[in-house]
């Protein structure tokens, strides 16, 4: 048995909450490998609304059992308010105890951090996910699994505080004493133990006895640590390849590969984007498309649809397909564009740099259309859109295999 993968092939936000919660009811597992509430989506269920950040999607699923891998980074306090929506989960939910933790200081350093960059910022959500990420790498971090002891786990945090006060000093940083730190970490242990499992062997366990297994992939292909636009990136493995380390699986175990990719293309936070539209059309992209982020807020920056980042992302990804997202916020444009390739230096190129400064995108423009919002069959779609998905699967070399026409699960087209 292998795992199914979903994952992003732009900058986020494309639409896997939507996907994920589509496929989420055909699985025994579903399991999520990086990141941490830093991502976000919400799922309307009949009247109530959830949001979730850490949770895997499969917790819609009354039959899935859920994973949070050890590639994870863990707010303790924010991973227990997700839960609160839930009421209990205790046998639904598996925490990696391998999985980093995100501690107050880690949020505080990053927002500090962000303050000091001024106008060279990343953008980040301010949630504290590269510093918990660095204190992994750095090896000065701790793992869920140390909230079974959590003296000694306040003992080493309060040792480290000391170590490097004057850095805290210097940011602003209030330092927990011991006592705050026991007390904080007592809250965390109480809420958290009864969930928190040897996840690496709970996912082999599975795939032996040939439970359907999705892996749910956060952020998206060029915010990745290594093959994103560095250093405007997250601090996580977000491509497929992550899900090996992120749970503890071998490239063997991972099967079918889904990109999922919007029709346009958006970002959050600082950094390049090279078929960023900031006239007229960006402003329609982002309206037609409530383009919000799901955790900050925040308006996203809008554009066009860049096949040479695709055709990259689905490359490094494996995809075997593409979803494409949210056609229907096309509707209504006389033109619309798609970047086949980058003027860089006077020169013409077709594969992704190191950099995406001073790009200059090269379009080619079809003619657009109307009426494909909630279209759930293919032949119904308008010409105009079928032959853009046609190109698209053209110049990205990747067969679409679902086209979405809206938010609602029906506004779907399977191919
Ligand atoms: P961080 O992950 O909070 O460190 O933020 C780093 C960059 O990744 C910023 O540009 C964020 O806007 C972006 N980012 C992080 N998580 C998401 C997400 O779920 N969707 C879209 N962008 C994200």
């Amino acid at each position: 048995m292998k795992c199914d993968l979903i994952v992003g092939i732009q900058w986020g936000d494309e639409g896997k909450g939507k996907i994920v919660d589509l496929m989420a009811q055909n699985y025994d597992v579903v399991c999520r490998y990086q990141g941490g509430h830093n991502a976000g989506h919400t799922i309307v269920v009949g009247d109530k609304t959830l949001a979730l950040h850490l949770i895997p999607s499969g917790v819609l699923n009354p039959n899935a059992i859920n994973i949070i891998g050890n590639g994870v980074v863990i707010s303790p306090e924010a991973l227990i308010e997700e839960m609160q929506q839930f009421g209990g989960l205790v046998g639904r939910l598996f925490i990696s105890d391998k999985a980093h933790m995100i501690l107050e200081y880690h949020i505080l350093i990053d927002q500090a951090r962000e303050r000091l960059r001024g106008a060279k910022a990343i953008g980040t959500t301010g949630r504290g996910i590269g510093p918990a990420y660095g204190s992994k790498i750095e090896r000065s971090g701790h793992r869920i699994g140390e909230l079974r002891d959590t003296q000694k786990l306040a003992h080493s945090l309060v040792e480290y505080f000391e170590t490097y006060k004057a850095i805290f000093e210097a940011m602003d940083i209030k330092i927990p004493n011991f006592d705050e730190m026991k007390s904080t970490l007592d809250v965390y242990a109480k809420a958290l133990s009864p969930y928190i499992e040897d996840t690496t062997s709970l996912v082999w366990k599975s795939l032996d006895e040939e439970k359907r297994v999705l892996l749910e992939g956060a952020q998206g292909t060029l915010l990745d640590i290594d093959h994103g636009t560095y250093p405007f990136v997250t601090s996580s493995s977000t491509i497929s390849a992550g899900a090996c380390i992120g749970l503890g699986l071998s490239p063997k175990d991972i099967g079918n590969v889904t990109g999922i990719v919007k029709a346009y293309c958006t970002r959050v936070g600082n950094g390049p984007f090279p078929t960023e539209d900031l006239g007229n059309d960006g402003k329609i992209l982002g309206k037609n498309g409530h383009e919000f982020g799901t955790t900050t807020g925040r308006p996203r920056r809008c554009g066009w649809f860049d096949a040479v980042a695709v055709k990259y992302a689905s490359r490094i990804n494996g995809c075997d397909q593409l979803s494409l997202m949210k056609l229907d916020v096309l509707d209504g444009f006389d033109k619309v564009k798609i970047c086949t390739a980058y003027e860089i230096e006077g020169k013409r190129v077709e594969t992704l740099p190191q950099s995406l400064e001073n790009i200059k995108p090269i379009y080619e423009e079809f003619d657009g259309w109307n009426g494909s919002r909630g279209v759930d069959k293919y032949e119904d779609l308008p010409q105009n859109a079928k032959d853009y998905v046609k190109k698209i699967e053209e110049v990205t070399g990747t067969k679409v295999g679902l086209i979405s026409t809206g938010p609602d699960r029906s506004e779907t087209i399977i191919l």
